[in-house]
């Protein structure tokens, strides 16, 4: 695997039948909040770990950004299991945020991810607001580029969406992780709510460099045969190509309410799917649940959005963000 420098900031475009020619140069680079990534395509919290399983299929340098699973101050063991099911055109899921705590994240993950040329976003999940700051301060001495909070997780009782469906909540937690965070902030939005733009302008007023949304929408499904819940913790989040049109739709409502950067995501499986946020408004997408299907959908994506600049005589990517009015 190529771990050097593989930079397609401005990849030439060859043709085929021309040899090595040079035909035409793109640019694919964006900055989120001063931060330059090599193209807008990250990976959804919780689907890919922190790129280890990964690591066989994927050259991570290719990415944009890696965005690891949460982390938390203490480790957590999650829900009880069945924790996953399967629904049409996606999955509910309620893990709960296992994970193994920030000690052994900054020990083991931050290394295995510094081996690529690939920028770190770090989700970092807590039940209290002390729980997040105190991971925050953790992450401030590493070598992590972004920090992206999730409060908006549905499976767990505290914390989570406890916070991310409140805007003075979500106002409040944003200043104060703010006051300890030496990395630029992405809060993460949940789609459970009525209003996403008071959201997006409460963690905008407290001070948030970024927004990422949406998180997955809380949901059930029942086993017919069993006459029990599909998942033990009977609701779940739904997440995959189904909740698409309700995340691009947040997206764009986002983008006119707020001047923040948005990461979008939401049923992102093929190069289509990630334009249609960015037209929408994003300005990075991350891919969540296509990566359980097809483990290297992130650098299809990447190669699908190259070559549809190169079909459409676009030369950069920011001549797409927000297009469509
Ligand atoms: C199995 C699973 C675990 C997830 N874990 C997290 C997590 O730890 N933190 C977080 O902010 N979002 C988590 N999410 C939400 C995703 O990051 C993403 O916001 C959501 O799934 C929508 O994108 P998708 O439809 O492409 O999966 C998880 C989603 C799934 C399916």
């Amino acid at each position: 695997m190529d771990r050097g420098n593989n930079n397609y900031t401005e990849r030439i475009i060859t043709d085929k039948n021309e040899g090595c020619k040079p035909k035409e140069i793109i640019n694919t680079h964006v900055n989120i909040a001063g931060i330059e990534m090599k193209n807008p395509v990250t990976t959804a919290s919780g689907t890919f770990g922190s790129g280890m399983e990964y690591g066989e299929f994927v050259d991570l340098s290719r990415l944009g950004a890696v965005t690891t699973k949460g982390v938390a101050n203490v480790p957590w063991p999650g829900n009880p299991t069945p924790r996953i099911a399967e629904t049409y055109g996606g999955m509910i899921n309620a893990i709960g945020l296992q994970n193994p705590g920030i000690d052994t994240f900054i020990s083991r993950d931050i290394p295995y991810l510094k081996q690529y040329d690939t920028k770190i976003i770090v989700n970092v999940c807590g039940r209290t607001v002390e729980d997040y700051v105190d991971v925050v301060t953790r992450l401030a001495e590493t070598d992590v580029d972004m920090l992206e909070i999730n409060i908006s997780c549905p499976n767990v009782k505290e914390g989570g969406i406890a916070f991310g469906t409140n805007a003075k909540a979500i106002e409040h937690i944003t200043s104060e992780i703010k006051k300890c965070a030496k990395q630029p902030v992405i809060m993460k939005l949940s789609p459970n709510v009525t209003d996403i733009t008071e959201m997006a302008r409460a963690a905008e007023s407290g001070g948030a460099d970024a927004l990422s949304l949406i998180n997955t929408i809380t949901g059930m499904k029942i086993d017919i045969n069993r006459r029990c819940f599909a998942v033990a913790n009977k609701t779940g989040g739904l997440s995959g190509p189904a909740i698409r049109p309700v995340a691009v739709r947040m997206v764009y409502q986002v983008r006119h309410a707020v001047k923040l950067p948005i990461i979008g995501m939401g049923g992102i499986a093929c190069a289509e799917d990630a334009l249609e946020f960015i037209m929408a408004g994003a300005s990075m997408v991350a891919v969540g649940t296509a990566n359980f299907n097809n483990p290297t959908a992130t650098v299809e994506i990447i190669d699908g959005i190259e070559e549809f600049m190169k079909k459409n005589g676009v030369k950069d990517i920011k001549e797409l963000f927000g297009c469509v009015e």
